[in-house]
């Protein structure tokens, strides 16, 4: 397909929703707009495509949500899209509703649906939006920068009560499998210790015996952060508490931080990446990943996108190891 013949732009959300997919959803229609296209929603993921639950944007539609969570075209995770079926059955959708490029808002599973949609002749753009910050191309993700403070703002409450009782606390952050939420985190909240899934650890030498020694120089009270990847907060707790004596409590910080109003970052990230999206398509060039290097916003090839690797810098746990004591 040629640029020529790119007359509208669908757009939608899929996966797990994250603060600022709000904003990347304005940015891609505004901008599509203001170059002449006309922009179609699909709403709930790629399960709108396969229902047809399809509705026209215009620049109104994007009013008031620059600051809000969630996404208004809805998100979910679709089955039958991972099927041959269920992506011709979109792609004709596609046809169907003069849908010629699609923007898809999401993480890495969604990229590979778009891959696959691709496939199927219809051009596609990914941009990441997801709080894990899990794709490998990008250093940043729509929505990370979001969840990490909501993280910190619950962490700092939680601290006052664990501070007053002299106690324990083992807090449970999201990522799926990946431990970007909670390395940063555990440092702005000053937990005695970060566990993360791409680090294997030793309860006694790690947790027990870091928490011992630091009684000893006066100290009562202790944050211990876990990304989800590593296992419950609960069972930790529990082995901490029979281990030590202290008294221990769990908390799953859980899916208030998918939500909440977006950061600047990730307004902005939202804004930049939505543009680029949209630049990319009017320059007849398609099934790309919009992401972040070094700042600037840049983009990939979908199959080499999918196909890289990204490193956490576990410099940082040092960091944290050498400060919270
Ligand atoms: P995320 O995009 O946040 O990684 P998921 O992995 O749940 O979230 O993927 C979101 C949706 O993308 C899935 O429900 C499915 O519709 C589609 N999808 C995921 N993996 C594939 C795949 N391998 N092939 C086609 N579609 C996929
Ligand atoms: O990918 C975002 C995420 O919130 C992960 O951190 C978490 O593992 C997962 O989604 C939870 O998914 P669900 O919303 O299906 O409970």
């Amino acid at each position: 397909m040629t640029e020529h013949e790119i007359k509208t732009i669908g757009v939608l959300t899929s996966g797990g929703d994250a603060p600022g997919m709000n904003a990347a959803i304005r940015s891609v229609v505004r901008s599509a707009i203001t170059r002449g296209f006309a922009v179609k929603g699909v709403r709930h993921g790629y399960n709108g495509l396969i229902t047809g639950d399809i509705v026209d944007m215009n620049l109104r539609s994007v009013s008031e949500i620059i600051h809000r969570g969630g996404t208004i075209l809805y998100t979910a995770r679709c089955l039958e899209f991972k099927t041959l079926e269920g992506q011709k059955k979109a792609a004709d959708a596609c046809r169907e509703h003069g849908i010629d490029a699609l923007v898809v808002i999401g993480g890495d599973g969604s990229f590979r649906g778009a891959k696959d949609l691709a496939a199927q002749g219809i051009p596609c753009i990914g941009i990441p939006g997801t709080i894990d910050n899990d794709i490998a191309c990008s250093d940043y993700t729509i929505g990370y920068d979001t969840a990490m403070n909501t993280a910190v703002e619950m962490i700092d409450k939680l601290r006052d009560t664990t501070q007053s009782h002299d106690r324990c606390s083992v807090v449970e952050v999201m990522g799926r499998n990946a431990g970007y939420i909670a390395i940063n985190t555990g440092i702005a909240v000053g937990a005695l210790v970060t566990l993360i899934p791409e680090v294997p650890y030793d309860l006694d030498r790690d947790v027990i015996s870091r928490m011992k020694k630091t009684q000893k120089t006066g100290k009562r009270h202790f944050i211990i952060l876990i990304a989800e990847g590593v296992g419950h907060a609960g069972d930790l707790a529990n082995e901490i508490q029979a281990r030590t004596g202290i008294d221990s409590r769990a908390t799953v910080l859980g899916h208030v931080q998918r939500g909440g109003s977006p950061t600047l970052r990730d307004r902005v990230t939202a804004s930049r990446m939505g543009y680029h999206a949209v630049e990319l398509i009017s320059k007849g060039i398609y099934n790309r990943v919009v992401a972040t290097r070094a700042e600037s916003i840049v983009d990939y090839d979908i199959s080499v996108a999918l196909s890289m690797y990204k490193t956490i810098d576990t410099s940082l746990l040092d960091i944290a190891s050498a400060i919270s004591i």
